[in-house]
């Protein structure tokens, strides 16, 4: 925790810090075995074998047998390296369903996040004990990386691309947040605190506070910007409808199809001629330079809210608030 002495090691504070640590002493017992191990042969070597007037130098053989002990013990030895590490990685990779959402944007030199609710904070991060959060972490300006040691999970945050992690506190307290990517003067001060608490406690802390939701926030935004405009069924209706699309694959114009992800959708609001739906013309302006990366997080946020009932049934759902509730999970 941020205010203990010197210590070797971070506490673990997360469900990952424990294997994690596990893999890492194996591969310095392992490491420091056979370091001990080849020190020990060359000395005796030199020692037994170094160049005495009575003995004439022998010729040696190869041995099949003993290529073979010091060719296979360490592939078996990799291998376990291997699979275990492998192993940890999926697990590390791969969000749970149901896991709370938190986004966070990095720029010169501040962390800012952005709970499902609409609660910020900057180079602060509040998190529940015992649930899963997972991160979904971008850059405005350079490549940063989101890293806290105490969970043992690190992910860059890089401009123009989403990427995500997952962690489950268990243990509530304060730790480091660093930045882990050196990204210009002020990268050293790029730093803050994670705070794990009790999941009532991180409630309260959470529930106190009325602010838009990133869908909220991108509703308004798909109406400022005129999105609604084109993308919205009716006589008007020029571009695809949005509804439903976010998780599936869609047809392109002179063929191929692009998953309808996050990075399609910042794709093509920067950039709407990469990839054209199918049956549609490229009619639509770029917005580059016009969004904020928390823009693009929100918008994205409430494209991926849409269910395909109510973006079909109503013409005008983009001008009604109420129709996406606070902290709705996509
Ligand atoms: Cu941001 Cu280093």
């Amino acid at each position: 925790m941020i205010g203990e002495g010197f210590r070797l090691f971070p506490v673990q504070a997360s469900t990952f810090a424990e294997k994690l640590d596990r893999l890492y002493f194996f591969l310095v017992g392992m490491s420091g075995f056979f370091a001990g191990l080849i020190i020990i042969l060359v000395i005796t070597f030199a020692v037994v074998y170094r160049r005495r007037a009575d003995r004439a130098p022998e010729k040696t053989r190869p041995s099949l047998g003993l290529e073979l002990i010091w060719t296979v013990i360490p592939l078996i030895l990799v291998m376990v390296v291997f699979l275990w590490s492998a192993d940890l990685f999926l697990d590390q990779s791969i969000p749970p369903q149901g896991a709370e959402d938190v986004y966070v944007v990095g720029k010169q030199w501040m962390w800012k996040a952005q709970h499902s609710n609409g609660r910020r904070e900057i180079n602060e991060l509040h998190v529940p004990v015992g649930r899963a959060v997972k991160i979904t972490a971008t850059s405005q300006d350079v490549i940063h990386s989101f890293y806290i040691p105490a969970f043992r999970v690190k992910q860059d945050a890089v401009p123009g691309q989403y990427r995500t992690m997952w962690f489950q506190a268990t243990k509530p307290g304060e730790y480091h947040l660093f930045c882990a990517e050196y990204c210009g003067t002020d990268h050293s001060k790029m730093i803050g605190r994670i705070i794990a608490m009790q999941d009532t406690a991180y409630q309260n802390w959470l529930g106190g506070y009325t602010d838009e939701t990133p869908v909220q926030a991108g509703e308004k935004l798909f109406v400022q910007f005129d999105c609604a405009n084109c993308h919205e069924s009716g006589r008007r209706q020029r571009c695809p409808n949005l509804g439903g699309l976010y998780g599936t694959t869609v047809a392109l114009t002179g063929g191929g199809t692009a998953l309808f992800d996050e990075a399609y959708i910042r794709e093509s609001i920067l950039d709407p001629k990469a990839k054209i739906a199918a049956g549609y013309e490229p009619v639509m302006p770029t917005f580059r330079g016009q969004v904020t990366e928390e823009q693009m997080l929100a918008l994205i946020a409430y494209i991926k809210s849409l269910s395909p009932n109510v973006a079909a049934t109503s013409t005008e759902g983009a001008r009604r608030p109420q129709s996406s509730a606070p902290g709705k999970k996509e």
